[in-house]
C-alpha cells in the first residue's frame, strides 16, 4: 500500500507543483462545483500511474487543483466507492494522496438517504459521528506508521471546529441545517427499510455508501475532518416511494446552488 500511495505520489508531483491547504471530495450530483473555482490544473485519475479509477456514470473521475478564495484546494471530482470493487484501502487511497500533498484539512460531500424522519430531501446533514459497522475498517492491513498510528483513537472524527463553523455558515447563508450520524453500507444496492430501521436503532441518521472510511482515513493521517451529506431521499422503507438514482441526482441539482455557497464559505474559513 505505502509503494503504490508513493508512485501515486509521484506521479501527481511530475504533472503539478502545488500546495493545497484543504481537501474537498464532491459527492453524487454535486460534482460541477469545481467548475465553479479558480482552477489552475487537473489531472485525470487515469493518468495517475497505479490510481483506482471510478467507474460510476456521472462521476467524474479527476483531481482539480485551484484556488477558493485565496484557500488553495485540491478536490476530488469523483470518488472510488467499495462497491466498485475495490480493497478499502485503495478506496481511501486518493484521500490519503491529498493528504500526502500537503492537505491539512478536508471537507467530505456526500448525497445520502435520510433515516431520521424527521429530515426531508434535499435537506443538508452536518456529519457529528458515523458507523463502519457494515464494512470493513480502510486501516485493516500493516500499517502505514508514517501515516499515523495502529490504534488511531476515534472519538472525535469529524471536528467540531469545523462543525461550529459549518453551522454558523448554513445560519449566515439562511440554509436550515441537520446534524446526525452517517452510516454507511457497502452498496451498490439501496438499504432494505429493515437495514434503515436497524441504521435507526444504532442512532443512525442517514445512510450512505462513501464517506465514513475516507473520513476514517483522513483522521488516522491527523488531517482535520468534516462533512456535509446532501439528503437526497428518504431511506428505504420511510416513504412509500422505490428509490433510484435519478432521484439522487435530481434532489442534488435542485439544492446545488445552497449546496457551493455553503461549500464555498466553509473552505474560506476553515
Ligand atoms: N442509501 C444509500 N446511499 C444513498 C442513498 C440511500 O438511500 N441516497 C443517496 N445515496
Amino acid at each position: 500500500m505505502y509503494n503504490k500511495l508513493m508512485t501515486c505520489l509521484k506521479s501527481v508531483k511530475e504533472k503539478i507543483d502545488f500546495k493545497p491547504e484543504t481537501a474537498l471530495v464532491l459527492g453524487s450530483g454535486l460534482g460541477d462545483y469545481a467548475d465553479e473555482i479558480q482552477v489552475v490544473q487537473t489531472i485525470e485519475y487515469t493518468s495517475i500511474e497505479g490510481f483506482p479509477v471510478s467507474t460510476v456514470k456521472g462521476h467524474k473521475g479527476r483531481f482539480v487543483f485551484g484556488y477558493v478564495g485565496e484557500k488553495p484546494v485540491v478536490i476530488m471530482q469523483g470518488r472510488v466507492h467499495y462497491y466498485e470493487g475495490y480493497k478499502m484501502s485503495d478506496v481511501v487511497l486518493p484521500t490519503r494522496l491529498m493528504g500526502m500533498l500537503g492537505a491539512k484539512k478536508i471537507l467530505l460531500t456526500n448525497a445520502a438517504g435520510g433515516a431520521n424522519p424527521s429530515f426531508k430531501p434535499g435537506d443538508f446533514m452536518i456529519i457529528t459521528d458515523h458507523i463502519t459497522t457494515g464494512i470493513p475498517s480502510p486501516l485493516i492491513g500493516p500499517n502505514i506508521d508514517g501515516l499515523g498510528t495502529r490504534f488511531p483513537d476515534m472519538s472525535e472524527v469529524y471536528s467540531k471546529r469545523l462543525r461550529d463553523i459549518i453551522r454558523k455558515n448554513a445560519k449566515e447563508c439562511n440554509i436550515e441545517i441537520q446534524e446526525g450520524v452517517y452510516v454507511q453500507f457497502t452498496g451498490p444496492n439501496y438499504e432494505t427499510p429493515a437495514e434503515v430501521r436497524l441504521a435507526q436503532r444504532w442512532g443512525g441518521d442517514a445512510v450512505g455508501m462513501s464517506t465514513a472510511c475516507e473520513a476514517m482515513a483522513a483522521h488516522h493521517m491527523g488531517l482535520e475532518t468534516c462533512g456535509i451529506s446532501c439528503i437526497t431521499n428518504m431511506a428505504a422503507g420511510i416513504s412509500k416511494e422505490q428509490l433510484n438514482h435519478k432521484e439522487v441526482q435530481e434532489t442534488a441539482d435542485r439544492v446545488a446552488k445552497s449546496f457551493k455557497e455553503l461549500v464555498t464559505k466553509t473552505i474560506i474559513d476553515m
